[in-house]
């Protein structure tokens, strides 16, 4: 897509950036994913780049987040409405390149019926790392 830009969150971007987290069920505020936790991970070096279509209206968002290791690349998703005309690879391009200019990994997760994000991904260079199993801890109360 022509006049695409991409570029580097900024704080008034939260409401669209929700927006697509909802729209495509990547996250919400639920699962942690709010302003100061995106602030905080840009603090710590990660990084989340948007991209804007002609009228300004920020349509995808690719989030990196940084563990001092890896580069983590998670939150990635194009509007539903923008779909499938080149945005979604304009923007993982873009990531990539990040990774790159810091010489660091990057590693994702995606869930194996997805696969359209698997043909993306391994299209521009992300090679399967192997059979394992996902766990995450949300809830502290049991423990
Ligand atoms: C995955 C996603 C980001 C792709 O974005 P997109 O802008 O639609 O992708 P593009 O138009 O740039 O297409 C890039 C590649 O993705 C794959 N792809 C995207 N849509 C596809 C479709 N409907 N059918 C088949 N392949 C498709 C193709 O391999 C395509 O390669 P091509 O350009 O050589 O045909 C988008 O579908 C999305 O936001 N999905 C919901 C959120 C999500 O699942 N994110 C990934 C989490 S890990």
């Amino acid at each position: 897509m022509k006049d695409l830009i991409i570029r580097k969150y900024q704080p008034a971007d939260y409401s669209a950036v929700l927006d697509i987290w909802l729209k495509t069920g990547l996250g919400g505020p639920q699962r942690g994913d709010n302003q100061k936790t995106i602030e905080k991970s840009i603090k710590l070096g990660g990084m989340l780049l948007v991209a804007e279509i002609k009228n300004g209206h920020v349509v995808a968002t690719s989030w990196m987040t940084f563990d001092g290791r890896r580069l983590h690349l998670h939150h990635f998703g194009v509007l539903p409405k923008y779909q499938q005309q080149g945005i979604g690879r304009m923007l993982a391009m873009e990531s990539i390149q990040v990774a790159k200019r810091k010489n660091i990994q990057m590693k994702l997760e995606v869930h194996r019926s997805n696969r359209h994000a698997i043909e993306l991904y391994k299209k521009l260079g992300f090679n399967y790392l192997g059979d394992y199993l996902v766990y995450i801890m949300r809830d502290y109360s049991e423990v």
